[in-house]
């Protein structure tokens, strides 16, 4: 069973770039969780590798500061745990283009590793993109990488970004390949291994309710909102690089999209997910310039602090055109959405901070409360990833009392009250599955040049035509065009 089989290898998880933040702040909290929730192979390692240089017990140390015991209240109990867990981890300290640094790591794998025992090697890519081939080729030049047939597997995880478009993407994944297959390589994103997130298939396919419904005739349209009110926050390098389109939109707010407007698969078995969700993705009239509204935050006063432009940030040139935000109708072309619009939209610098899936249901046509003073309004069902995940559906109800009236009211699922266990990281769940080899959370090279095909065109356009984006007040709902662009198909951001 894919179940039980994790357990009954040894594992060792070594982590690329493990000096850094990702690494620190989310990869290692998360092997930490899954280790004391006994998700952990008897036998596995943790081995970072990067270029700072740190001896095994600094590395600890610097794990230590963000390891938490959510599993397992009780101090005696998570202190014991986490000696145990550091005891397991090590560090090598070598460049990323060197094969003989990665000797070394392979030493220290081979002193850590029961030579009778079938193994696995996951290598967790959390470097900048530039780095991905140099190492891959190194650690091909070491012997790392091969499967030996009952002895060794190896995986890697890559993270976004994959490219900058559909060219540099097939580039990459054409790269890759001369080291690791397409099975052996998980494409992660984080937004998938969301609770709420996964469980949109339950949602529709375990239900009877909703999925009769859930097509172009009774759904009117589907927005999709991504939203920070904070600004790049020192990220002003990366972010000035990729812009909001590549950076939230292309990777979360489509496979978001996907997970919604799929069709349902022949079965769990992730290949079967995944040719859905391809499926759908290659069914998205590839955005243009019409469909689209871009901007970019300006200085301004958000709850009585004065916040920087996008422009005035270090490290964003004076000039820069890079959009902050994006607001576009993406259309389905087949006959379960067709004349839909999906309105997606991501923005930093705005007035609020969530994520959600706004499914609009057409009103009731001709019906015996058309004419009273609070007519139908359409349903709504929004499945609320964050902040407060949850879901809830609108709904019209008779208002108490005299004469009859009509109120529109919520059925709400918070699952902070619902749920008593601890919710998983998505970390926590995206590695188990790794670790694991369950792939229908993870993207796979055709989904990803299918996604990369419906914004690659509109990228293009919008950078070589220079179009500036649309200056927006920090703190605000976004440039007034994307209100417009929204009101074409009577729909409002909320
Ligand atoms: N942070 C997130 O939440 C997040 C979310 C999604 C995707 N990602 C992706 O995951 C990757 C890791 O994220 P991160 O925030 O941990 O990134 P990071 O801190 O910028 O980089 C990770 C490590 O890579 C090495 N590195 C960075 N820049 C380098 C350079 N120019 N040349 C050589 N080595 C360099 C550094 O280690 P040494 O100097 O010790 O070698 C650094 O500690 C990122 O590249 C990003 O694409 C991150």
């Amino acid at each position: 069973m894919v179940q039980q089989e994790h357990l009954s290898r040894q594992l060792s998880f070594v982590v690329i770039g493990a000096s850094g933040d990702l690494a620190v702040k989310k990869i290692f909290p998360a092997l930490f969780s899954l280790y004391c929730r006994g998700d952990m192979p008897d036998t596995f390692c943790c081995c970072g590798f990067a270029r700072t240089d740190m001896s095994h017990d600094a590395f600890r140390a610097l794990l230590l500061e963000h390891l938490a015991c959510r599993y397992t209240p009780g101090e005696q109990e998570c202190r014991a745990l986490t000696d145990a867990f550091l005891k397991r981890c090590f560090y090598v300290s070598g460049q990323y283009d060197a094969p003989d640094s990665f000797g070394a790591l392979a030493r220290v794998l081979a002193e850590t590793e029961k030579s009778d025992m079938p193994t696995r090697r996951v290598f967790y890519f959390s470097i900048p993109p530039f780095l991905f081939m140099p190492t891959a080729q190194s650690l091909a030049q070491a012997s790392l990488s091969d499967d030996i047939p009952e002895k060794r597997q190896c995986r890697v995880v890559i993270e976004k970004p994959f490219g900058r478009d559909r060219a540099s993407s097939d580039e990459l994944t054409r790269g890759l390949a001369a080291v690791f297959t397409e099975e052996q390589t998980y494409r992660i994103d984080h937004y998938l291994g969301k609770e709420v997130i996964q469980n949109m298939m339950a949602l529709r396919f375990a239900n009877l309710v909703f999925e009769p419904l859930w097509n172009r005739v009774n759904i009117a349209r589907v927005l999709i909102t991504w939203m920070e009110d904070i600004g790049v926050e020192g990220r002003a390098g990366y972010f000035d690089a990729y812009g909001i389109l590549r950076d939230v939109m292309q990777n979360h707010l489509l496979q978001m999209l996907a997970l919604t407007a799929m069709e349902e698969p022949l079965s769990l078995n992730p290949e079967y997910v995944r040719d859905e969700k391809v499926k759908v993705l290659r069914s998205a009239a590839p955005a243009t310039l019409d469909d689209i509204v871009t901007g970019q935050y300006v200085a301004a006063s958000y709850h009585g602090t004065q916040r920087k432009g996008y422009l005035d940030e270090d490290g964003v040139p004076p000039d820069s055109i890079t959009p902050t935000y994006a607001a576009v109708a993406l259309k389905i072309r087949n006959r379960r959405w067709d004349g839909i619009p999906f309105l997606i939209r991501a923005g930093k610098g705005l007035n609020d901070r969530k994520t959600e899936i706004r499914i609009v249901f057409r009103k009731v046509p001709a019906n015996i409360f058309a004419n009273s003073p609070n007519p139908p309004e359409a349903n709504e069902l929004v499945i609320r990833v964050q902040p407060d995940p949850g879901i809830s559906l609108s709904f019209m109800n008779k208002k108490l009392g005299m004469p009859l009236s009509l109120q529109k009211t919520e059925l709400k699922l918070s699952y902070a009250e619902v749920f008593d266990e601890q919710t998983p990281d998505a970390y926590e769940s995206l590695i188990l599955d790794v670790i694991k080899g369950d792939k229908s959370l993870f993207i796979r090279a055709d989904e990803l040049a299918a996604a990369w095909d419906v914004f690659t065109p509109v990228l293009h356009a919008l950078e070589s035509c220079t179009i500036r984006p649309q200056p927006y007040p920090f703190g605000s709902n976004g440039p007034q065009s994307a209100d417009a662009l929204a009101a074409l198909y009577k729909a409002d951001w909320r």
